[in-house]
């Protein structure tokens, strides 16, 4: 099949800059030295070209997430970083008794490890608040969750604390800086805590994160415009496939087939190859085209702003080799 051929608005993987960023990463943090964060692709597909790169244990945000990767056969260390009580848990606790998957999940809180323990989920991370607004309990109460996990016959594997606010620092040199300081954190709370694993980091600092045992990067995968100044060395992979369907001759814009439906806009308009991008509506992304006027039908790639949540409005991903498309990729996790 050629790419001119599939459906628009979709989804293309180049699978040149995808190879280049799985092997960059690869070598950076080789095997369980990286936990890929499965929210940034939902693609069991995907996930399992990370196990043939070395990555056999998986960073999960949603337990949809981690009951496909486990029906998928890729269950072999996941980690539900991310909080859950009530149905969520319970349906984890389903998950770590079927005995498909190992299951650990995040806990930051007596009622997170409580409903872990109650669902019967075995193995547990304390969740480390190093920063972030987000999930994580304050570092000195790490010690007394762990005693607390321990007591209700919980194994607690270690910690994490996942530093989400700093993956945007610029220079590098404040970065690294503040990194070391969040760090610091977690490494006083995992001496406290106990256990083999430290996990923590993101695309944006997997070259600074010297304390974590594992880094919890997903965007590298994919990236996306917004990201790529921020980890260089990875390169922009995803690409929404569009057809122009309008030309607007007096002004000179000209209208394609995707719009704000299947991208995620939360980091700002796309970037428009060959253009200017001007608004982004329901259905529509008008643009003004730096050369030559497009004609009606012709195709034109669109670079997302923020993988994460355009990945999550797609059924599937083409792969795509130049103007082949050699796979198609199901975005099977989608949803919780
Ligand atoms: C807990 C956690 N770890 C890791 C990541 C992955 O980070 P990145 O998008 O920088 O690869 C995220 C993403 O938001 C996250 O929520």
């Amino acid at each position: 099949v050629n790419v001119h051929d599939l459906p628009t608005p979709s989804l293309l993987v180049d699978l040149a800059a995808f190879e280049h960023n799985v092997a960059t990463m690869a070598e950076a943090h080789p095997g369980p030295a990286l936990r890929p964060h499965v929210k940034a692709f939902k693609s069991t597909a995907l996930a399992r070209r990370l196990v043939e790169a070395g990555h056999r244990g998986f960073c999960c945000a949603t337990v949809r997430e981690m009951e496909g990767m486990a029906a998928a056969g890729l269950g072999d260390d996941l980690l539900l970083a991310n909080e859950v009580v009530g149905p969520a848990a319970t349906r984890l606790g389903t998950l770590a008794r079927s005995g498909t998957a190992r299951v650990t999940a995040a806990v930051d809180s007596a009622a997170t490890m409580e409903a872990a323990a109650d669902s019967g989920v075995t193995e547990v991370l304390v969740d480390v608040c190093v920063g972030l607004p987000r999930c994580g309990c304050p570092p000195e109460e790490a010690a007394s969750l762990a005693d607390l996990a321990r007591s209700r016959g919980l194994e607690v594997r270690g910690v994490m604390g996942y530093e989400g606010h700093l993956m945007r620092e610029q220079p590098a040199e404040d970065k690294a800086a503040k990194v070391e300081q969040a760090m610091a954190l977690l490494v006083e709370a995992h001496e406290a805590v106990g256990g083999d694993v430290v996990s923590a980091g993101g695309t944006g600092t997997y070259d600074c994160n010297r304390w974590a045992t594992e880094i919890q990067a997903g965007s590298y995968v994919l990236m996306d415009t917004e990201y790529v100044p921020h980890a260089p060395a990875f390169r922009n992979a995803l690409i929404l496939w569009t057809t122009v369907i309008s030309v607007y001759q007096p002004a000179g814009w000209a209208v394609l087939d995707g719009g704000l439906k299947c991208l995620g806009m939360d980091h700002g308009n796309p970037t428009v190859e060959g253009g200017q991008c001007f608004v982004v509506s329901d259905e529509h992304i008008t643009y003004f085209p730096d050369g030559d006027r497009p004609a009606v039908g012709d195709r034109v790639r669109v670079v997302p702003a923020h993988v994460d949540p355009t990945v999550a409005l797609h059924e599937r991903m083409y792969v795509v080799d130049g103007e082949a498309v050699v796979d198609t990729w199901e975005v099977d996790l989608r949803n919780w």
